[in-house]
């Protein structure tokens, strides 16, 4: 079983992705080669957008969080498929403003934005600058006051929820670099001074309780608790708080040891949860935004490389080398991220080899990972590293100056670059003798 719908494998024996054979793609592109899927892509943004329809009567937004994996392609995408976007530096805001992306829809993040990041926000239009801090909420006003205009901002709250347990607890999150405690009372008195501010709008909530999240409990926890600040905010201030975002999170399968919770369960679970407290507390339903990422991109999303050599360890391991690694999927050696793999061009054959599977970085936990079911290699080979199309691109490094990978864009059958091989010359760009 191919851990994504898009996959499978053809007559030749070679792994596809959205129906184009992998090796082909390979051969015409070179190695190692991010491929997107945007049929799958696509598909997967449309389905959150109909979850929000079905059971919020389409009163919300679904925000992509373009950290996942970001280019003008994919703002292009999400642009057309009428989606909002999360951006969390000057870099991605920019990228999304390239392709005409319409600012209202952009929730803009990050712990320690600066000055110019701010200043670039507003005087773009971004929807909702997501604020983390108080020494953000009064450096905004004031550049906001300079450009005579309002900023329309959410506020980011820890909820006091961990997600990451076997079973979530409500404790332990106040010790997080993002957004305001809620315990201690300093998100109620942020609140308190952005309705003082004159040239800021509170427009919002937010929370985001983790990532690759497999439980619906914690979310619907999350909205519970952040509908009683609501609810605190309209009762002791007077202010009814319209829009209520719940962030991202939502799990994917890497392996078939993970088990994601379908889209639609959750905007379910938590609609009905939604609205159940604000009529128990006689509040307005607000407007929800949720951002996904992960669920967006990496499923759609496979890594190609070489196989360089098989080295044999008796009795303790044999290693694949390919021709990439950390520096294009750092996620094994920051996480211990659990990936499947197949050889491209032998997928039909069984797995019946085991191998750790390491890049090409001058450092020995540069791998891409061990124990790794897969068919017999050897060099030449095509190895297809599986749902890899969110956070790699993103998180790619140039470590030991390697050019980053191409990336090609899959669709109908056809196949495009949307992100050209880095070159040499790209590499010494920016230096100065
Ligand atoms: N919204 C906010 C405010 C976030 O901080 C994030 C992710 C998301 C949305 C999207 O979360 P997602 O739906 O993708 O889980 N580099 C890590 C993931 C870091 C996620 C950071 N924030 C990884 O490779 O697993």
């Amino acid at each position: 079983m191919l851990v994504s719908k898009n996959l499978a494998v053809n007559e030749s024996g070679h792994l596809t992705v959205g129906g184009v054979d992998t090796v082909s793609l390979a051969k015409q592109y070179g190695t190692p080669l991010y491929v997107m899927d945007e049929g799958l892509i696509r598909e997967h943004c449309r389905s959150f957008k109909a979850s929000m329809d079905r059971y919020y009567g389409g009163e919300g937004l679904v925000c992509y969080a373009s950290k996942a994996f970001c280019c003008k392609a994919m703002c292009k995408i999400m642009l057309d498929e009428g989606m909002g976007l999360d951006v969390v530096s000057e870099g991605e805001l920019y990228t999304a403003l390239s392709v005409g992306f319409p600012a209202e829809r952009i929730c803009f993040h990050g712990n320690n934005k600066t000055d110019r990041e701010l200043s670039y926000a507003v005087e773009s239009g971004v929807g909702r600058i997501i604020v983390d801090n108080i020494f953000e909420l009064e450096r905004l006003d004031r550049i906001a006051a300079e450009k005579g205009v309002k900023a329309r901002i959410m506020f980011r709250i820890k909820p006091g929820i961990d997600a990451h347990t076997h079973n979530f607890v409500m404790t332990g999150q106040i010790d997080s670099k993002f957004g305001f405690a809620l315990e201690t009372g300093e998100a109620f008195e942020a609140v308190r001074k952005a309705i003082s501010c004159e040239n800021i709008e509170l427009a919002g909530l937010h929370c985001h309780i983790g990532s690759q999240i497999f439980d619906i409990d914690p979310f619907v926890k999350a909205a519970e608790v952040m509908l009683g600040l609501i609810s605190q905010i309209k009762d002791e201030l007077g202010y009814e708080v319209k829009e209520l975002n719940l962030g991202g999170g939502f799990g994917i399968r890497y392996t078939e040891e993970d088990c994601p919770v379908e889209y639609d369960r959750y905007m379910e679970t938590v609609s009905a949860k939604v609205k159940e407290v604000c009529a128990e507390k006689g509040l307005r339903l607000p407007y929800i935004l949720i951002e996904p990422g992960r669920s967006v991109a990496a499923p759609a999303g496979i890594t190609l490389y070489t196989v360089g050599g098989r080295k044999v360890i008796p009795n303790i391991r044999t290693y694949l080398s390919v021709d990439g690694g950390m520096c294009d999927n750092p996620r094994y050696a920051l996480y211990q991220s659990k990936y499947d793999i197949e050889i491209a061009n032998k997928a039909s054959l069984p797995k019946s080899d085991t191998v750790t599977v390491a890049g090409k970085c001058c450092e020995t936990g540069d791998l891409i990972g061990e124990a790794m079911p897969v068919q017999p290699a050897e060099p030449g080979d095509i190895l297809a590293v599986l749902a890899t199309g969110a956070y790699n691109y993103s998180m790619s490094s140039n470590y030991n100056r390697i050019p980053k990978p191409a990336v090609v864009m899959v669709k109908d059958g056809d196949s495009r670059i949307v992100v050209k091989r880095e070159t040499l010359e790209d590499i010494i760009r920016n230096d100065i003798e």
